[in-house]
């Protein structure tokens, strides 16, 4: 490595928490200034109904305490790793992060505002926050759920490679009842196998 990309690499961490770059993402551990952003686009039933934990309505107050929260206590696994999703122009899209929400592996979240799905953005970030997880904070696996009405989600985990295990009940705060959800896990072997697979394919 040297100098310059030592320098770089280090300018471009916040606190403990990398810039994460796709082909056209970058993903960034969230600022105080992120607040409105978050705040208007969360601010959607439709994202706080297939949310475990996000209330609706969603306000100034909620995206505060959300940025304010996370990412601070990394070193032993506890508490919740979280990256905005931004265009490459900076724009704030959406969120992405995984914690130990539930017994066994992390789990991995995920939301973006409504006018960029379907673009195939949740896929790219999903992928750059699984190979931090497992490459940088070496977890040996992940888990996810998705509400079985939820089939943009599922496919997301799907096409990140995550497998099904089966069903269950999460408290979703926003209906303040519980709904059933599709489990899903991703381990480190399957993970480094569909990449190398990937690889392969793209050289062929
Ligand atoms: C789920 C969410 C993150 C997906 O974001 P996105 O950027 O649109 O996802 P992608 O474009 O990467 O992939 C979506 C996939 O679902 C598919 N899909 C979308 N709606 C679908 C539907 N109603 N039925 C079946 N498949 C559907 C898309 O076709 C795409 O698959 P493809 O690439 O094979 O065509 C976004 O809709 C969202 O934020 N929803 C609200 C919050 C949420 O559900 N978070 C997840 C919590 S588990």
């Amino acid at each position: 490595m040297t100098l310059l990309e030592s320098v770089r690499s280090e300018t471009l961490r916040e606190g403990s928490i990398p810039v994460l770059e796709t082909k056209r993402l970058k993903m960034r551990a969230p600022r105080h200034g992120d607040v409105k952003a978050v705040a208007t686009l969360a601010n959607d039933r439709r994202i706080a109904e297939n949310s475990a934990r996000i209330p609706h309505p969603y306000g100034a107050d909620d995206a505060a305490q959300w940025i304010a929260s996370v990412n601070a206590q990394l070193n032993d696994h506890a508490g919740e790793t979280a990256f905005v999703i931004t265009l490459a122009d900076g724009t704030l899209i959406g969120a992405c992060g995984f914690g130990l929400l539930r017994e066994g592996a992390p789990e991995i979240g995920y939301w973006l505002g409504s006018a960029y799905w379907g673009q195939g953005y949740a896929t790219e970030a999903v992928h750059a926050v699984i190979d931090y997880a497992f490459d940088d904070c070496g977890h040996d696996a992940l888990q996810a759920g998705a509400r079985v009405t939820n089939p943009a989600s599922r496919r997301v985990l799907e096409k990140c490679g995550f497998q099904w295990t089966g069903v269950g009940l999460y408290r979703i705060r926003a209906l303040n009842s519980s709904a059933p959800i599709d489990r899903f896990r991703l381990d480190r072997g399957l993970w480094s196998s569909l990449k190398a697979w990937g690889m392969a394919r793209r050289v062929v």
